[in-house]
């Protein structure tokens, strides 16, 4: 397999943790895997692509039945390194998490059966962005791999996984939390507040904003492991064995979320480690032979259009009247083409139009080539993989 000097592959060869962002459906899942797959086919590591997206169709495209957060191999023939992937499971985290921040069982306990407890672990949007680089850290700490590949979230916002520790710590220090848990502190205070609470209550009910104090009080035992643990995660993502990898389509909006977090990136310094313009069009159809070759089409149909009527048996005059019929039909469909082919054309020009939007030396922007279909297995995967190429 190829490994020349400028691959991405090259390129990404001193990172332990490549996080890939960008707009939502321009490829990160699929970019991801297919990085994954080079990295596995073009080195001798073992590496794992860690997704948070719980899309189905990445299990059946890396061939395993189903990913979950327990990594599993996947078959790449030929490859030198070893490819494992793996799903982070909200719920599974979360549960890790509070085991590993509670100071005891007891607090285990009432912070898991607390009622608001599986709402916050299955539906705390925020919170995912979080959970996602905690898992990240924790298969990081371990150390059972080279290479980490991580898929970031399908997120509002791709910023707020940048900033996931930074907003936790922020809760946890936040005057919400401190009304929150007002009413289980001290009930002398929560009379303070009494209209507060009462309208809270009328419209909650009593047992949720009890619930809810409960589980905040509970919560901030968890403070300390948490906080400490969200800056060491800052710290890893901020280092040299972390860079981040932008992916983006020739389209002008995707490409402005992409410059956008390109400049969130580097404002943090954060490593930006390469911009991957996706669906990117084939140069080599837009050669100087394929132009001649397409006129040539044009210019020979009648010929073809002879040679096929004289194997089909056809007589000089059944000929002719055919020929006038069809060669209509052959330059509505050759004008079609021609169409198709300047729309192609246009296509390539915005590409270029994208990519000198880009706030960066062209040196780390790599294309990854448009497939004619869907993504969809291991074969389509290490194909995507070997076409990504350096742009310039
Ligand atoms: N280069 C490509 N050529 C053809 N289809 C692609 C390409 N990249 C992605 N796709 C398809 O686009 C869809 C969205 O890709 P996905 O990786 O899920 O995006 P994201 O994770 O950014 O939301 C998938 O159906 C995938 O197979
Ligand atoms: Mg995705």
């Amino acid at each position: 397999m190829r490994t020349n000097e400028s691959s991405l592959v090259t390129l990404l060869s001193d990172l332990q943790i490549v996080l890939i962002g960008g707009a939502g459906g321009v490829g990160k899942t699929t970019t991801s895997a297919a990085l994954g797959v080079a990295l596995a086919t073009q080195t001798t590591k073992k590496v794992l692509v860690l997704t948070i997206d719980p899309a189905k169709r990445l299990a059946s495209t890396l061939g395993v039945d189903e990913l979950t957060h327990l990594p599993q191999e996947v078959e790449i023939p030929g490859a030198r390194g070893t490819l494992f992937a793996a799903m982070v499971d909200m719920k599974a985290s979360w549960d890790e998490m509070v085991v590993r921040y509670s100071p005891d069982g007891e607090t285990v306990r009432k912070i898991v059966s607390n009622p608001i407890y599986e709402s916050i672990s299955t539906r705390f949007v925020q919170s995912h962005d979080y959970i996602a680089i905690e898992a990240l850290y924790e298969f990081y700490e371990r150390g059972d791999y080279d290479v980490i590949v991580v898929d970031t979230p399908p997120s509002r916002n791709a910023i707020d996984f940048l900033d996931a520790p930074k907003n936790m710590e922020e809760f946890f220090a936040s005057k919400l939390l401190r009304w929150l848990t007002i009413p289980r502190k001290s009930k002398l205070v929560a009379s303070a507040f009494r209209p507060f609470y009462l309208v809270a209550e009328r419209i909650l009910g009593s047992a949720f904003v009890e619930d809810i104090s409960e589980f905040f009080f509970d919560f901030q035992q968890l403070y300390e492991g948490f906080v400490a643990r969200a800056r060491l995660v800052t710290a890893l993502v901020s280092s040299d064995k972390a860079g981040f990898v932008v992916v983006t389509i020739p389209e002008e909006i995707p490409t402005t979320e992409a410059i956008y977090f390109i400049s969130e990136v580097t404002r943090r310094n954060f490593n930006l480690s390469a911009v991957v313009m996706n669906r990117s069009l084939p140069e080599s159809i837009f050669s100087r032979a394929s132009d001649e070759l397409a006129d040539r089409l044009s210019d020979e149909s009648q010929d073809v259009l002879v040679k096929t009527l004289d194997v089909i048996g056809f007589t000089s005059s059944e000929k002719e009247v055919e020929i006038a019929s069809m060669s209509q039909l052959a330059s509505r469909v050759l004008i079609e083409m021609a169409n198709s082919y300047e729309g192609l054309k246009n296509q390539k020009v915005m590409e270029e139009i994208q990519i000198s939007r880009l706030p960066l030396d062209d040196s780390i922007v790599y294309t990854s080539t448009q497939q004619d279909r869907d993504v969809a297995s291991i074969e389509s995967l290490i194909k995507l993989a070997l076409n990504m190429s350096p742009y310039r």
